[in-house]
């Protein structure tokens, strides 16, 4: 499935109102905590992407008993049986992470207070991916990790008596903050994690959602070790990070109009947004409702023209998983810079090198630079073939940007989308008008 190519015709535009599969970082976050949580935890929406696949599966080999649910297009209804703090079994096995950076990275925070021996590996990509920024911080709270180089495969043991720390982590990451909050989560003590740019505040909202109180001081976030969690039920709003596919291509074909519904509005996300008004799009945002502790909106998208933007190093960490696609889409007119993007290089792929390579197969014109890239469209696109090197954010970037060529374009490695948003492929053919 996987090594699937696909074959992309061009659209005149795109048209449509859709919802879409439960967001990513949020269904991680809600089966975690559901799983240390005292009592059942219903989670609806949760995303039916194979990342989120992995941390199902890690957790069930922790001993945690899961239901689910048929998959359906809004993702999948779990019921999670809580094993309260401190009781995740000892593992028949070595855990698998697949291809999933924040199963593992996030798991380790968990893993950390348990006071057992757990080994885990993933994917060849993951196997590529740093770990030293969430080892260091959890081996000072007490964990001991041994890794390969820095990278998987690698076994925790973890200490039932973890020490709060003070943590100032070098890289802006998600993961890596959430990591250590876990740990704090079970340490004696309070945990504090100051961030120079804040990011994606999902751990701190669900670890609100489940009863658990922090304290919140600019970018600087503390947890008090020693708190119990309650099982919840809870709804996953729609993933922003797909939503953004159709976000752009909407953006980039003159006449289109797109209108997603019940998407996570977080404004730990939402800087795309301002990024597409920049690079010419129209775009109104309808705020619906709270889930859990996350804002609900629609948000409407219709192309406006085409501006030359940058995009600078301090708005990066808002945006990292989109700059794919906000490149796909400078390859449909305009021009697009983007520096202060070092982590690119260390994502599911190297998504510097990987995103010129492919886009220049369709025919783009892209530079590519240490810490970024520059796009410069010069009339549409011919077409060609684009590798998306197993990276499912490229795989589906590659798709957008095929879509305002004047030929059809083959993207190979494209069944990659299922990390993410199974039926990517098929949504896409529904919305063509
Ligand atoms: C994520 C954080 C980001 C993002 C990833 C999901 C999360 O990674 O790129 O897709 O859910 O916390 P980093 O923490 O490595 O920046």
């Amino acid at each position: 499935m996987l090594s699937r190519a696909v074959t992309v015709e061009p659209t005149a535009r795109v048209r449509g109102q859709l919802r879409l599969p439960g967001d990513k970082s949020i269904s991680h976050r809600y089966a975690l905590l559901a799983a240390i949580a005292t009592g059942p935890t219903v989670i609806r929406g949760y995303s039916t992407g194979g990342d989120c696949g992995s941390t199902i599966r890690c957790l069930r080999d922790l001993g945690v008993t899961i239901s689910a649910g048929a998959p359906g297009s809004e993702g999948i209804d779990l019921r999670i049986e809580g094993l309260g703090p401190l009781g995740l079994t000892v593992p028949t096995g070595v855990l698998d992470a697949g291809n999933s950076g924040s199963t593992l990275r996030m798991l380790l925070g968990i893993l950390a207070a348990h006071p057992f021996r757990t080994a885990i590996d993933g994917d060849s990509s993951l196997r590529r991916r740093p770990m030293k920024r969430v080892i260091e911080p959890l081996e000072r709270m007490g964990a001991s990790i041994t890794s390969t180089d820095g990278c998987p495969p690698l076994a925790i043991t973890g200490r039932s008596e973890l020490e709060a720390i003070d943590f100032e982590p070098d890289i802006p990451s998600a993961q890596v903050k959430s990591a250590v909050l876990l740990a704090g989560l079970h340490a004696s003590g309070v945990t504090r994690v100051s961030e120079r740019i804040g990011t994606r505040d999902h751990s701190e909202r669900a670890l609100s959602a489940f009863g658990a109180s922090l304290h919140f001081n600019g970018t600087t976030v503390s947890i008090e070790g020693g708190q119990t969690l309650t099982g919840q039920v809870l709804d996953v709003p729609g993933d922003i990070s797909s939503a953004a596919f159709w976000m752009v291509a909407a953006a980039g074909l003159p006449g289109s109009d797109v209108t997603v519904d019940h998407v996570g509005i977080n404004p730990t996300r939402t800087a795309l947004l301002g990024v597409l008004r920049r690079m010419g799009a129209h775009i109104e945002v309808e705020v619906l409702d709270e889930w859990g502790r996350e804002p609900v909106g629609r948000i409407r998208v219709r192309h406006g023209g085409f501006t030359s933007t940058v995009i600078t190093p301090d708005e990066v960490p808002g945006v990292i998983d989109e700059l794919p696609v906000l490149a796909a889409l400078a390859t449909h007119g305009g021009e697009l810079s983007v520096s202060g993007a070092g982590e690119l290089r260390v994502k599911e792929s190297d998504r510097i090198s990987a995103l010129a390579a492919g886009l220049r197969g369709l025919g783009a014109e892209i530079d590519e630079r240490t810490d970024g890239f520059e796009v410069r469209s010069r009339g549409p696109l011919v077409g060609g073939q684009a590798d998306a090197r197993g990276d499912h954010r490229l795989a589906m970037a590659f798709a957008i940007a095929a879509l305002a060529a004047t030929g059809p374009s083959v993207i190979s490695d494209a069944g990659a989308a299922d990390v993410s948003y199974p039926g990517f492929f098929a949504v896409l053919d529904s919305l063509r008008a």
